[in-house]
């Protein structure tokens, strides 16, 4: 079933996107014996770099993360839209400001396109058990004026 389930859904995707340009190659987020995390950007113009430090199916408050991108944008304003699908049905969809112009939370807010960011550190998360399952996150960083700052679906696989 889960094999059906995984190949239906490719079938959707690639029928979906067509022609188009060629696709950013597949990378490994995180991988353990129970969880697994893939990605791949969905930016056009660049591919990026992000780890995750601990993978576990009992996802811990305060993970710490990584990731280095190019700035196509100004990030005085960080946005955050997630949506979780499962075989291909919504079930979650989630916007977070991640620096706004009176809170830069973080030390890379505010800085300017061309830029580059490289960030290791605790991202601000919720600790819980990731029920098994395969999972799709979609995932969009914009700025205040809604130009698209990073795009990325990801692939997790909790077994
Ligand atoms: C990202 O989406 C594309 C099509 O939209 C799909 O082919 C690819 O498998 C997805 N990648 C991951 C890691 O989920
Ligand atoms: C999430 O947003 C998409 C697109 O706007 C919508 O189709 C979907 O029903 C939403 N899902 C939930 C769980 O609200
Ligand atoms: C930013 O920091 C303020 C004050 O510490 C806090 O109230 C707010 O929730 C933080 N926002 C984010 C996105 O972490």
């Amino acid at each position: 079933m889960k094999g059906f389930t995984a190949a239906f859904l490719i079938w959707t995707l690639i029928s979906a996107s067509g022609g188009g340009p060629p696709a950013w190659p597949t990378h490994t987020a995180c991988k353990d014996s129970s969880l697994e995390v893939l990605y791949q950007s969905c930016d056009p113009s660049q591919d990026f770099g992000f780890s995750i430090d601990q993978c576990s199916q009992h996802l811990k408050s305060n993970i710490n993360i990584r990731f280095g991108i190019i700035l196509r944008a100004d990030i005085k304003g960080l946005f955050l839209d997630a949506s979780l699908l499962t075989r291909g049905e919504s079930i979650l969809n989630y916007s977070y400001p991640i620096c706004e112009e009176d809170l830069p939370n973080f030390s890379f807010c505010g800085r300017r396109k061309g830029e580059q960011i490289y960030y290791a550190g605790p991202a601000n998360n919720l600790g819980f058990d990731i029920p098994k399952g395969d999972y799709q996150v979609l995932l969009k960083l914009y700025n205040e004026k809604h130009s698209m700052v990073a795009c990325v679906n990801a692939t997790i696989i909790c077994s």
